[in-house]
């Protein structure tokens, strides 16, 4: 994949940037240290978190592949860029959640850390201007977001990623609570997974202390944050 060229930047997200390349099967998305939260409300900077979250990302791909999970991680081509396969981002939030918390805490007026009785799947529509809304399956079919078959092919990847990725994080001291993923189409159709798993998209809590080591660090302004993404990531590597 050498010969693939880094050409114009086509879309540039909270986290992440998205570069056009001279093949149009690929593009690079290169990670920045760039943090926001509450839809944009708040803003600041981690430290090394780009880096962290582009080495991270590609592990856990590496490792969804390995498991049958296919995704849209070709290369990583330097500590903040990597070459993934071109799709068509589907605009839903995946989320799935095993430990009450965050937004489902909130609306559901549940304590945080209170184990659900099997892991749950919510949708909400990515559009900043709405606020990302929840959104149910039959407003996604009924919008056209995605088809009745390709919310099958969703649900099934975001259970077996959950299924792998606990088991995983169980092996490095850390409860996997909750994440948030993307879906992506290739050009014939075919659903893959893709966007980023990192600190930014999924609450870890280390199983014997239920310190967080992600994100709401930063949400909640607890501290400590470049240390957390640090810490994941060591763990990670250790393994
Ligand atoms: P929530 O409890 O705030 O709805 O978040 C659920 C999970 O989704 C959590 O692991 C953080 C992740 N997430 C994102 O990756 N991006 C987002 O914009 C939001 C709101 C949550
Ligand atoms: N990244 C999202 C935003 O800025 C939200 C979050 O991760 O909390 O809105």
């Amino acid at each position: 994949m050498n010969d693939v060229k880094k050409l114009n930047q086509i879309y540039e997200g909270k986290a992440k940037k998205v570069f056009a390349t001279s093949s149009p099967d690929y593009f690079i998305v290169e990670y920045k240290d760039d943090a926001t939260a509450f839809n944009g409300l708040k803003h600041g900077t981690i430290t090394g978190k780009g880096i962290i979250n582009n080495k991270m990302s590609n592990a856990m791909f590496a490792l969804l592949e390995s498991k049958g999970v296919k995704t849209h991680f070709v290369e990583q081509l330097s500590d903040r860029e990597t070459l993934v396969r071109a799709v068509k981002i589907v605009p839903l939030e995946i989320i799935i959640r095993n430990v009450a918390a965050g937004s489902f805490s909130k609306r559901y007026g549940v304590e945080e850390g209170r184990e659900l009785k099997c892991p749950t799947l919510e949708f909400s529509l990515k559009d900043d201007a709405l606020n990302d809304p929840l959104i149910n399956d039959s407003h996604i079919i009924a919008l056209g977001v995605a088809t009745e078959q390709e919310l099958a092919q969703i649900r099934e990847m975001a259970y077996k990623v959950n299924e792998v990725l606990k088991e995983f994080f169980a092996g490095i001291g850390v409860k996997l609570i909750d994440f948030k993923i993307e879906a992506g189409r290739l050009p014939d159709g075919e659903i893959i997974l893709a966007d980023e798993i990192s600190p930014d998209t999924c609450r870890f809590w280390d199983a014997k202390t239920n310190e967080k080591l992600d994100k709401d660090r930063f949400r909640r302004d607890m501290g400590g944050v470049e240390e957390a993404y640090q810490e994941i990531f060591s763990r990670i590597n250790k393994k």
